[in-house]
């Protein structure tokens, strides 16, 4: 009964749709747990280059099932788009499952979103704007609709009432908006539960079924592990769980299934939106590694934050979600590079500390302290042997699986599926 997390272990980004897509090829159920169209993964393979933003990435490889699971939220609109533009292009979607408990992203939840957003002016979070923060506040307010929901016509005539009775005051006291119209908003969901039917299911227990039967489960993450509502940079957070303990809530299962954790960390750090980052590059390296490595939002386009390796940052992130694995990412983007800088501890109020403040006043006052490696000329790009990468290459490596603490197994060095070193078999 084998599982494998696979989770952001910085802030996003870290190329989890590149390296879920490759390690899919030895999955039976690639799943979903958390978050929603606020992720954006990027994936590159025989059929092209695609942006995924709720379609698990292992619906590229026909022995896998792909599943949204329970602790996704998902908009309707966005996953209908998403299914009819994969199916534009050839690619088989009938293994595509969608849990009926997933929640639903409505279109005030959207509205909402933004409308908060401009509300908190100066001290903006820089959400995706994709409605995930008031959807997930709704799940926890329990007035929240699931897929289940859409499709059972009177049950949701209920829900949607009482939901609506609530968001319009808000939408019409609070921020002077125009109230939303019940029974338009009824007729498009009744709609969207029509066109979604064929892919809603009960899936947990299909997941519980195929671990029985010995399938291997991959989950798949979404967002970062500093970015986890609990464990990450509150409030500089998503609001969801990204990290391992989300998986195991977000699919139903106990954590006796899961054989292994795995930390996607790119070669050095980025992050979209406010909050601290305390290896960020002002400037100078930070403006050449963004344009170099093209690091702009999969999902809004916003320029993504540019920094060093944060070594304190990444012990944190595998102790938090137990890394038996890492993966490493964009190694290449660091060719021709020297030196390169690592940060190994930070100073606090005059102190040394290895250890990493969850709290943003505390992080804003840390300095990270920074060892310098040497770079390297020789390219890694597309490189498939760990042999072949540049002595130098492989020192950093070395430097970086020591300040993670789990063993590197899998490095990528480039955007395409086989551009990949896998150095020791992730998902067995
Ligand atoms: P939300 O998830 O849209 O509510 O945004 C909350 C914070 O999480 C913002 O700083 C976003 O930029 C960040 N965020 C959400 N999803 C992702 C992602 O997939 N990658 C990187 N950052 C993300």
């Amino acid at each position: 009964m084998p599982a494998f997390g696979v989770i952001g272990a910085q802030w996003g980004d870290e190329g989890k749709g590149k390296v879920v897509d490759f390690l899919s090829s030895n999955a039976d159920m690639v799943v979903r747990f958390a978050g929603g169209n606020n992720a954006g993964h990027t994936v590159i393979n025989d059929h092209g280059e695609f942006k995924l933003h709720l379609v698990p990435a292992g619906i590229f490889w026909p022995q896998a099932k792909a599943v949204i699971g329970g602790g996704t939220v998902v908009d309707p609109a966005a996953l209908l788009g998403e299914i009819q533009a994969l199916q534009a292009r050839g690619v088989d979607t009938s293994r595509l499952f969608l849990s009926d408990r997933a929640h639903v992203v409505m279109p005030y939840h959207v509205q909402l979103d933004q409308l908060e957003e401009q509300a908190r002016g100066n001290s903006a979070l820089g959400t995706t704007g994709r409605g995930i923060g008031p959807a997930y506040v709704d799940k926890t307010a329990r007035v929240g609709i699931r897929m289940g929901d859409l499709l059972d016509e009177e049950y949701l005539a209920t829900r949607l009432k009482a939901a609506l009775q609530q968001k319009n005051l808000l939408l019409t006291k609070v921020y002077g908006a125009p109230p939303i119209d019940l029974d338009e908003t009824y007729r498009q969901a009744l709609e969207f539960g029509t066109q979604l039917r064929p892919y809603i299911a009960p899936v947990e227990s299909a997941i519980a079924d195929g671990l029985a039967a010995g399938a291997r489960v991959l989950l798949e993450g979404a967002q970062g592990t500093l970015l986890d509502l609990d464990q990450g940079v509150y409030p500089y957070v998503t609001s969801s769980s990204p990290t391992i303990g989300g998986g195991l809530t977000g699919i139903g299962i106990g954590p006796k299934d899961i054989k292994g954790v795995v930390g996607v960390f790119k070669a050095y750090s980025t992050r979209v939106g406010a909050g601290p980052l305390p290896t960020e590059l002002h400037g100078g390296m930070g403006d050449q590694i963004r344009e170099l490595a093209w690091e702009y939002g999969t999902t809004t386009g916003r320029p993504r934050r540019v920094g060093w390796f944060d070594g304190v940052a990444a012990r944190y992130s595998a102790r938090v979600n137990g890394l038996t694995s890492a993966v490493l990412t964009r190694l290449d983007v660091l060719d021709g590079i020297d030196p390169v800088s690592v940060c190994v501890a930070y100073e606090m109020d005059g102190q040394r500390i290895d250890y990493f403040p969850t709290t943003p006043s505390a992080l804003e006052r840390c300095q990270p302290i920074y060892e310098e490696l040497p770079g390297w000329t020789q390219p890694t790009a597309a490189t498939t042997d760990v042999g072949a990468l540049p002595p130098e290459a492989r020192s950093y490596v070395k430097r970086l699986e020591g300040l993670i603490g789990a063993p590197i197994d899998l490095i990528s060095t480039g955007p395409r599926r086989e551009e990949s070193i896998l150095i020791r078999p992730i998902i067995t």
